[in-house]
């Protein structure tokens, strides 16, 4: 019976109550095509949706201008963007759900049209040779700047902004994107970080920046309402490569994360097959769930299926879903109905308005005709 699965069991996470073990991963989805880039009415309707989720983590929301990296992503820096989230938060909590905002900084997936002709900044002069969405379209990346240790400074400050604005904005807590090739990621692989200072060479170095940025977020807001995102085996995409230094950093991040009481941390199992390479970790929840004391939510290519299963084989204490999120408003219901779900059109991910954003109907609209 549908009452018995393990992902539709209430959670305590810090002091929230969720309804579930359903969490809506965080997902750019290029709607704040304004020149302020604040989010919008859709954008409260979007998400008060899928407000059945336990927890809703928002879309990355850059903390800064030097942070952006992709067109009509929204900000959190700034006080008209913190006033047009709150839209949000006050809809989403009305419907009953929680969310998280996603605070991000691209670093070096970044393109000098973004920053007035100036390079992008990342922990070394590296460049991911990925492309950047700009206003243009696509560009290729450039040669990053390496961070002063003044602009190392600048941004933990920019993030302890961005969660002091989020609170002010009414979110229920903040999701720092330390993953998926972004600018912590890259202080922490040794191939995006050459530094000779404090924040490169050893492993505690390179891991260094995100626990004072903890340190400088926890100034502003509980810290059982911060959570943070990992991605230790992602390789050959977003521009990261791991060597074998990799996986002992995630070792000693995700071992030195258990001293703060976190809201969670957040996997994602490898987003491309590195069962051939030697040095990666191909079983993330299987390494991780032992280090780690507190609350661990999983990601990437879950379904109902294997979401039950992990949380039942005590790998995972919730599961973060992205796709199936996007065109399954009521992805809950239908977990808890067992009924069929309704594919994902790519084409809309990341294009303005409300088509392919709000336009997914839930079981019951689909039922009514
Ligand atoms: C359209 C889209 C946008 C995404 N944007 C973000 C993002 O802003 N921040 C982030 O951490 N991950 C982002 N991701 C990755 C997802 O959070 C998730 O890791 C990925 O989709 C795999 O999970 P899934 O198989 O359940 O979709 C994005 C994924 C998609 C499909």
């Amino acid at each position: 019976m549908s009452i018995t699965q393990a992902l539709l069991q209430p959670i305590q996470v810090g002091d929230l109550q969720l309804k579930n073990r359903v969490w809506m991963a965080p997902m750019t989805r290029s709607r704040a095509n304004n020149p302020e880039n604040k989010v919008f009415d859709i954008h409260a309707k979007y998400y008060a949706q899928r407000a059945s989720a336990g927890l809703i983590i928002s879309e990355g929301s850059q903390i800064s201008p030097k942070a952006v990296g992709y067109i009509n992503t929204p900000g959190i820096y700034s006080e008209a963007q913190t006033e047009a989230w709150k839209q949000v938060t006050q809809a989403v909590h009305e419907a009953g759900g929680h969310i998280f905002i996603q605070l991000w900084h691209v670093g070096r997936m970044s393109h000098p049209d973004f920053h007035g002709g100036e390079l992008p900044l990342s922990a070394s002069a590296t460049n991911p040779n990925s492309k950047s969405y700009t206003p243009q379209g696509f560009k290729d990346t450039v040669t990053a700047k390496e961070m002063t240790l003044e602009e190392i400074k600048q941004t933990i400050a920019d993030f302890k902004n961005g969660a002091k604005n989020a609170m002010e904005a009414g979110f229920d807590g903040i999701e720092i994107h330390s993953s998926n090739g972004y600018l912590l990621h890259q202080f922490f692989n040794a191939t995006s970080n050459h530094r000779t200072d404090e924040y490169g060479g050893s492993i505690e170095n390179r891991a260094k920046i995100l626990f004072e940025v903890i340190d400088a977020i926890k100034e502003v807001m509980p810290e059982n309402r911060i959570g943070v995102r990992l991605n230790p085996s992602l390789h050959g995409v977003f521009g990261m490569t791991m060597d074998e230094e990799t996986i002992p950093t995630f070792d000693y991040i995700v071992t030195k994360l258990n001293k703060y009481n976190l809201a969670y941390l957040h996997l994602s199992e490898p987003f491309t097959d590195v069962s051939e390479i030697p040095f990666a970790e191909p079983n993330i929840a299987e390494r991780y769930r032992p280090l780690y004391k507190g609350t661990l939510v999983i990601n990437s290519a879950f379904d109902q299926e294997k979401g039950n299963q992990i949380i039942e084989a005590g790998l995972a204490d919730a599961v973060a879903f992205g796709k199936p999120f996007i065109s399954n408003p009521d992805l809950v219901e239908r977990f808890a109905e067992n009924a069929p779900l309704s594919e994902w059109d790519q084409s809309t991910f990341y294009t303005p308005g409300e088509k392919g954003f709000t336009d997914y109907p839930s079981l019951k609209k689909e039922q009514v005709g």
